[in-house]
């Protein structure tokens, strides 16, 4: 075993039991994102490496200690995605999409930080990202609330809250930095050392501190509101009304200041209580000065992502059940059955798309097709000899629970199947 090629620390297979859960989140995102509007873009995992230090920040943990970034055959610089905002938005210039349009879309994929890898933290990990672009209002701040909401509701998870808070405009935003800087180097010996390094690069961030003996120092901070231009706190407060309007529970969190740096006023948490330290299942907010930052014309933008792994742990926990075993195990018996077999099985799947069936491949034994039968799960054997072959019949077995032996018309088979296994034709 330990001679053989392991995955990347941090880097997980997902494995066919593990698909449906998957695919049912998934499945419903892109159903309730469309609902929206939202249209989905696809880009590169690999883009260069300034667009990310660039578009996140030098100083943020992602950009300056997660990357993965390596030089190319060209020695050019290049990073895996750790998020997909700024792919997103280098995509939407390079093709000219921002001159004055507006666009709603949504992305979904792997994404790459060198992290401390543990449960709900990954190095290669999935989001469902959105971002809506040239639109400045509350508005569509609040559509993006209401839209993970109704996403939540239709996985069935419960115990799932929301934090909000403002930033304010970069200049709000930087005297407010003054002030956290001017306040923590006045306790700089009650800082612990990440603490002490963030005040030199990242000050809002020890705001973010998971050290409960920080807790206190940070209680009596500044706080961001005090120091908020009147516009965002407009802003915010519009945001507040329409939640509020849409019956939307949310706690304001003035400590919520988010790792990345392109955020500017509106920022927001979806947090579970069911997942331990990685409590944020979906994190985003405004971004008002990034598209031009990048060289784009002044666009605003807003978004979010979701974190795929943390939903699907949640899944798990509240609801199980998810099921991609087959319905039915096509045996058989025979030459004349292989051929009759192989032309029954596909017109079961013409009449019943939502059939899943395995024909037994390989030959076998009465025996060893049932016993790869049983094993593959089905609930119904379908039993193919030369003398059902021959009366255009087959024998359908229960292999779960109660029930006899039976014999089925072939031309009746795709109704009887549908009724017992609640598939619908068609
Ligand atoms: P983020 O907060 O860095 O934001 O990540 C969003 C979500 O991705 C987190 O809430 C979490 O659920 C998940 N996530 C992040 N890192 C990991 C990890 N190492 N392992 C597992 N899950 C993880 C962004 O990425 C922004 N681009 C969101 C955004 C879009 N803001 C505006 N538009």
């Amino acid at each position: 075993m330990s001679d053989r090629i392991q995955a990347v620390r941090g880097m997980n297979d997902v494995l066919p039991q593990e698909t449906p859960a998957w695919q049912f989140l998934e499945d419903n995102a892109r159903r309730v994102l469309e609902s929206y509007g939202y249209e989905q873009i696809r880009f590169p995992l690999l883009e260069r490496t300034a667009l990310f230090s660039g578009a996140i920040g030098e100083s943020t943990d992602v950009v300056s200690k997660e990357m993965y970034t390596f030089e190319d055959r060209n020695g050019e610089s290049l990073s895996l995605r750790p998020e997909g905002t700024a792919g997103c938005v280098r995509a939407l210039l390079q093709h000219g999409m921002l001159q004055g349009q507006t666009h709603r879309l949504w992305y979904q994929g792997p994404m790459f930080r060198h992290e401390r890898p543990q449960k709900g933290r990954l190095r290669q990990f999935h989001q469902i990202g959105a971002e809506a672009f040239g639109l400045d209002g509350p508005d569509v701040d609040a559509e993006l609330i209401l839209l993970g909401e109704r996403l939540w509701r239709r996985l069935g998870l419960t115990g799932i809250s929301l934090e909000i808070n403002t930033l304010g405009t970069p200049e709000s935003r930087a005297r407010y930095r003054d002030a956290l800087v001017e306040f923590f180097s006045s306790r700089r010996g009650e800082l612990d050392e990440d603490s002490r390094r963030r005040l030199e690069s990242n000050p809002l961030r020890i705001l973010d501190s998971k050290n409960p003996d920080m807790r206190a120092l940070i209680d009596h901070a500044p706080r961001i509101d005090e120091h908020l231009d009147a516009e965002s706190a407009d802003h915010f407060g519009r945001f507040k009304e329409l939640l509020d309007a849409a019956g939307v529970g949310y706690r304001v969190n003035p400590r919520l200041v988010r790792g990345l740096d392109y955020y500017t006023r509106t920022v927001f948490e979806w947090l579970t209580d069911k997942l331990g330290a990685q409590s944020a299942i979906c994190a985003g907010g405004r971004y008002d000065g990034l598209v031009a930052s990048q060289g784009g014309p002044d666009t605003p933008g807003v978004g979010f992502a979701m974190g795929l792994e943390r939903i699907i742990e949640l899944l798990r926990l509240e609801q199980g059940g998810f099921d991609s075993t087959p319905h039915a195990y096509l045996l058989l018996l025979g030459e004349t059955a292989q051929v009759a077999g192989t032309a029954l099985a596909e017109k079961l799947r013409d009449a019943l798309p939502a059939l899943r069936l395995v024909m037994n491949a390989g030959g076998g034994s009465m025996k060893a097709q049932f016993r790869r039968a049983d094993r593959s799960g089905a609930q119904y054997a379908l039993i193919l000899g030369e003398a059902e072959a021959q009366s255009g019949e087959v024998a359908v077995k229960p292999l779960r629970g109660e029930g006899e032996q039976q014999t089925v018309s072939s031309e009746a088979l795709p109704a009887w199947l549908a009724e017992r296994l609640e598939l619908g034709a068609g």
